[in-house]
């Protein structure tokens, strides 16, 4: 007959005098199924739950290298003016995955903010036809020296900073680079604060300025 002290101590349920208990056996048999039957729970719960959360979350860590397109040789872009190339952000979509980049050659004169000042690392300005504001394609006017936009009056000056209209900050650039055969190369697009301080891509009406570059992820999805 075990002692009190080890009725209370002991592993197995004889020990502990558990009503029906079986020689041998250490958990109840009301422990047992209320564990199983939390377990069958968890795992049913987790066969719908994980391949939703996959679904949502796939798109943050899915990123395909980016192709560096070619815009044209060196000659074709003058310092002081833009021209408008085509270049493809998104393979295999047809015209959904082109984009309109307007590109000229660094000038000294012009990119004079710390950011892009360095003709080495910013051999030429290739900023993005994407409105910041709701995401229209805006027009370079050469003769007023702005980008305007059609869609609610959103213009920006030569280097692609918000001067009027409701876009929360410039236009997104892209790096650039020039190939050994002499070609401009259009690399991956970045946004810009009001200073041009470069951040990772951003969406169509989501600040840069202050609290707003902490409030929106960065997007890697080209097409977006
Ligand atoms: S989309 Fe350009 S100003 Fe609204």
């Amino acid at each position: 007959m075990p002692s009190k002290h080890d009725r209370y101590k002991s592993k197995y349920t004889v020990d502990r005098q558990v009503p029906g208990a079986f020689e041998g056996e250490t958990i109840t048999r009301r422990r047992f199924m209320t564990g199983t039957a939390h377990t069958a729970g968890a795992v049913a719960a987790a066969s719908f739950t994980l391949p939703a959360l996959g679904l949502a979350l796939a798109p943050v860590f899915e990123r395909e290298p980016h192709r560096w397109e070619i815009a044209g040789p060196v000659d074709m872009f003058p310092d002081d003016n833009y021209i408008p190339v085509v270049v493809t952000l998104a393979a295999g979509i047809g015209q959904v995955g082109k984009t309109t980049v307007y590109v000229r050659k660094h000038n000294a004169a012009l990119d004079t903010d710390a950011y892009d000042r360095n003709p080495r690392t910013h051999p030429f300005i290739a900023l993005s036809d994407r409105c910041a504001h709701a995401g229209c394609p805006v027009r370079w006017v050469p003769a007023a020296e702005r980008f305007a936009c059609p869609c609610h009056g959103g213009v920006y000056d030569i280097l692609g900073r918000r001067v009027g209209g409701p876009p929360p900050r410039p236009l997104d650039r892209f790096f650039t680079r020039v190939s050994k055969q002499g070609l401009v190369e259009i690399g991956p697009r970045y946004s810009v604060n009001s200073e041009l301080k470069p951040f990772s891509p951003r969406g169509p009406g989501e600040p840069l300025d202050g609290l707003g570059q902490y409030l929106y992820p960065a997007q890697f999805d080209e097409r977006k």
